[in-house]
């Protein structure tokens, strides 16, 4: 009995420093056009959704160690894809005006920022009247796209 459980920890380990060796994508591509946002919202976005949703992510140690840098890097190239706060000048004003819905259903839901990243990063969680601003900007927002001039 002893004696498999050696060899079970043994072969972990190896699997371990295995894949230590993959490739992960950790890469912060130029940033290309800032999301338009009063100084406020912006500042909020910054410290509760810019890790994931922006090509400026400060890549944590854990991003390092694989197997929690696969799913890091997972993460962040998703939530890119979703909404990129700062390629905001690659999206037309019907993808602006989706990526404003969505954030405002988010934040409602309380779906973002990703839970167990609150856990390792407790000061991106929202509070309720940061959530109400974010909302309001995201709704007021989709207002101007769809009457724009007033
Ligand atoms: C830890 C990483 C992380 C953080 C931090 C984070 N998100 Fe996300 N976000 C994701 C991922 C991953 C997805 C894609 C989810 C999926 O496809 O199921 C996503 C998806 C979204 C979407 C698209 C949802 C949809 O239905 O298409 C919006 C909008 C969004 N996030 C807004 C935000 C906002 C606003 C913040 C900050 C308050 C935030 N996120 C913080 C990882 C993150």
């Amino acid at each position: 009995m002893k004696r498999i459980l050696t060899y079970v920890l043994i072969g972990l380990g190896v699997v371990f420093v295995a894949i230590q060796f993959l490739s992960v994508e950790r890469t912060n591509p130029p940033v290309t056009g800032l999301v338009d946002a009063p100084e406020d919202v912006l500042t909020t976005l910054q410290r509760s959704c810019w890790d994931c949703h922006s090509n400026e992510t400060d890549w944590p140690w854990y991003a390092h160690v694989a197997p929690m840098s696969f799913r890091v890097s997972q993460h962040v190239r998703m939530a890119r894809e979703h909404v990129n706060f700062t390629e905001w000048d690659s999206y037309d004003a019907e993808e602006l005006d989706e990526a404003y819905e969505e954030i405002a259903e988010e934040i409602e839901e309380g779906g973002m920022p990703l839970s167990d990243y609150l856990l390792v990063h407790r000061n991106a969680k929202l509070t309720t009247a940061d959530r109400d601003r974010l909302v309001s900007w995201a709704e007021s927002a989709r207002e101007r796209i769809a009457a724009p001039g007033r």
